[in-house]
């Protein structure tokens, strides 16, 4: 691997990192009533992103849709089956209540995003029927199809799930 290349991927996770928490500062400090800097962490938070996915597509990260969708399974996949195992076991051990629960709520939702990723892949159509997404706002959990009741995942009313435009 070139440095170039390691480069690329130090820059991509550090600016990708930049650009949640600039949101995730944007939104304490709309808390905060200080909406002028909210909107700075917000405008910064939307550049970082911009360079995250220019060092992407340096990388040569994005592929055509098809590639993309495996791309996706496969990263969801080692979520589920290695990576949040293994944290949730270590954050129970140490008893890390909150980093505990912020694993057990991802792992539940990474498990439908692969099973999303998977029926999209297998359904590729330009035409297909027009679907509408719903995400919980405190979980992440995702649904296909309108969402009525209590998030599975978290028990979030389903009247404040996020619709995605
Ligand atoms: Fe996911
Ligand atoms: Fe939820």
């Amino acid at each position: 691997m070139s440095k170039t290349t390691v480069d690329l991927k130090e820059a991509f996770a550090g600016e990708s990192q930049a650009g949640r928490k600039y949101t995730a500062f944007a939104k304490k400090a709309e808390e905060e009533g200080y909406p002028q800097i909210a909107k700075l962490f917000r405008a910064a938070a939307m550049a970082e992103s911009i360079h995250a996915i220019n060092h992407l597509k340096a990388l040569g990260g994005v592929g055509t849709t098809m590639e993309n969708l495996k791309t996706a399974i496969a990263g969801e996949n080692y979520e589920v089956t290695t990576m949040y195992p293994g944290m949730i076991a270590d954050s129970e051990a140490e008893g890390e209540k909150k980093a505990n629960t912020s694993f057990k709520w991802a792992f539940e939702v990474e498990k439908v995003h692969e099973a999303l990723y998977r029926y999209a892949l297998e359904h590729m159509d330009p035409n297909a029927p027009a679907v509408e997404y719903y995400v919980c706002p405190i979980c992440g959990y995702t649904h296909a199809g309108k969402f009525e009741g209590k998030c599975p995942v978290c028990n979030t009313p389903g009247e404040k799930f996020l619709k995605v435009e």
